[in-house]
């Protein structure tokens, strides 16, 4: 008997050392952690159960039946974070390069398919040179039936993608089509051709990083969600977003206890906006004083800057925040910041978490590089997705709410719950300037009349009023009261049941 538990330690033993010593002795002189490492940080300490350790290969051609190492390239099982269940796998760079073989996909979909039916999160950690190229076509099906299992969970758990090493040619399409990409600055890189093919093809010569690094893909892109300083960091990270999911769409948002009190005035809210209309203010700051305890998880914030997306809490409960930050192109909808809000909603609907929209919009920016680059129909993935959340949605309107843009961010017409504006909103055709000049083009030569004109356009139409006379505002609320009054309408909107016609799925302007 002691043999055999000697026998079984040894084996375990061999597995965990990987591709060995020299090579986790190079991964460290990366400045990365083993994958094995990385699940520690991840997981809760002494929680995680290792599936498939002595899984191997069963490729012989290229001398490969020489090579068998335990586990084959990733490690793979379930731990908890901060107490609640989540599926992981973590490629191992030391053995073929965290290449991914028929068995390595086999370990991978093994829990995949119990996170879906057990109803859990899976967390990735790429670390991969991609395909093993020894196995050619086995391989190549590995990674579809990874893909194949990515867009059934889809919707169905949350998928989160930890980039921390390299994932190139069409490995990266696993991480791509899961619900939130982390990246780690300076040593991940993702990219579908590297710099080598680029510059036979194109002629375009540039770094790894330029091409598929983390400012790349967090600024330019928007492949990616954040990046962070180093692995730890990273991990730590994607520890904080999980504490605010729900475990699967069958589950609710988590609650967590917290110090602040839904009573909690903030003074400082009634003098935020500026007495100029053209004069921007920090929209970062509104959602921090409205979120408990100041607490904003920011989504892609490097990217799109002119809207802010990211999770806050309101008395405990998760909530997803969509705001126009009139600090970058006064606050105007583009193809990007469309794109970024779109997809941010439809996780949030997918996953019951309610929605708060702050609105500070002058309208959809101008020009022909927008229109070229189908704004129209980037555009109309925001308004198709805030349509078609059926979670419960309120609305504040703090400032500029023109023309399409009104309509497209949550307003009441597109089945908002709760609309409320603070009295400094103006809820507008478009702003009193370019109207007058429109409505009394044959006066623009007098000054003064139009002066006059623009004066009366706005004490008429500048105010929240009009909307609130037809019941499109469901009230005008002093700025300081908003976070008392939008957890109370987050409250009220608990028991939401939305009824939608008989369909397969509907078709959002791609
Ligand atoms: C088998 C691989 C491998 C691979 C790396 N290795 N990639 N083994 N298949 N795809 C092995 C190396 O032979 C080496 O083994 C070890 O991993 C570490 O690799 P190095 O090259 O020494 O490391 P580094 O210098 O850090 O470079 C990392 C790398 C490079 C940039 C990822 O290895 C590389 O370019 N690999 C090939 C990438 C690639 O073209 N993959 C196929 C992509 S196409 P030893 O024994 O020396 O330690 C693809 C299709 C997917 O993935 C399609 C899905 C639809």
């Amino acid at each position: 008997m002691q043999k055999i538990i000697a026998a079984l330690e040894q084996r375990r033993n061999d597995a965990r050392l990987g591709g060995g010593q020299k090579r986790i002795d190079a991964q460290h002189g990366k400045g990365k952690l083993t994958a094995r490492e990385r699940l520690d940080v991840l997981l809760d300490p002494g929680s995680f159960e290792e599936y498939d350790m002595f899984v191997t290969h069963r490729a012989v051609d290229f001398g490969m039946d020489q090579t068998i190492i335990p586990g084959d390239g990733v490690v793979t099982g379930w731990g908890t974070i901060n107490g609640r269940l989540t599926y992981v796998f973590s490629q191992d760079f030391t053995v073929f390069g965290g290449s991914l073989s028929e068995t390595h996909a086999q370990k991978i979909c093994k829990i995949m398919d119990l996170a879906v039916q057990n109803g859990a999160p899976v967390i990735g950690l790429n670390d991969s040179g991609g395909a093993r190229i020894q196995e050619g076509v086995a391989a190549l099906g590995g990674y579809a039936e990874v893909f194949w299992r990515n867009v059934q969970a889809s919707g169905a758990i949350p998928q989160i993608s930890v980039v921390m090493g390299p994932t190139a040619g069409g490995a990266v399409y696993s991480p791509a089509m899961t619900d939130f990409i982390y990246m780690v600055k300076d040593t991940s890189y993702m990219y579908v051709t590297g710099p080598d093919v680029v510059k036979t093809v194109t002629s375009e010569i540039v770094t790894h990083e330029e091409l598929g690094g983390a400012g790349t893909h967090t600024r330019v892109s928007s492949v990616a969600d954040a990046a962070f300083d180093n692995d730890i960091e990273t991990l730590l990270e994607v520890r904080r977003l999980f504490d605010f999911l729900p475990l699967s769409a069958t589950d609710k948002p988590p609650v967590v206890a917290v110090e602040d009190t839904v009573e909690r005035e903030e003074p400082s809210l009634d003098t935020i906006i500026p007495d100029s209309a053209t004069k921007p203010y920090d929209m970062r700051e509104v959602i921090e004083k409205l979120a408990d305890e100041g607490d904003f998880l920011e989504i892609q914030k490097d990217h799109a800057g002119n809207i802010l997306v990211g999770f806050i809490r309101l008395n405990g409960s998760t909530v997803g925040v969509v705001a126009n930050q009139p600090l970058v192109l006064a606050g105007c909808l583009d193809i990007n910041s469309s794109k970024k809000a779109a997809r941010f909603i439809r996780f949030c609907d997918a996953f019951s978490i309610p929605i708060l929209t702050l609105v500070d919009v002058p309208g959809f920016l101008p020009g022909v590089a927008q229109e070229y680059g189908g704004i129209i129909k980037h555009g109309a993935k925001l308004l198709f997705a805030y349509a078609e959340a059926t979670v419960p949605k309120v609305t504040v309107i703090t400032r500029k709410a023109y023309g399409g843009a009104y309509d497209v961010m949550a307003s009441k017409h597109i089945r908002a719950d709760v609309n409320y504006a603070w009295p400094t909103a103006e809820i507008a055709v478009m702003g009193a300037k370019g109207a007058t000049e429109i409505l009394y083009r044959s006066e623009l030569s007098d000054k003064e009349k139009i002066a006059r004109r623009t004066a009366d356009y706005e004490s008429r139409f500048a105010n929240p009023f009009v909307a609130a006379e037809r019941g499109f505002i469901d009230d005008v609320i002093m700025p300081r009261e908003t976070r008392r009054r939008v957890v109370r309408a987050f409250e009220m909107l608990k028991g939401k049941k939305a009824v939608i016609p008989a369909k397969k799925h509907g078709n959002i302007p791609l």
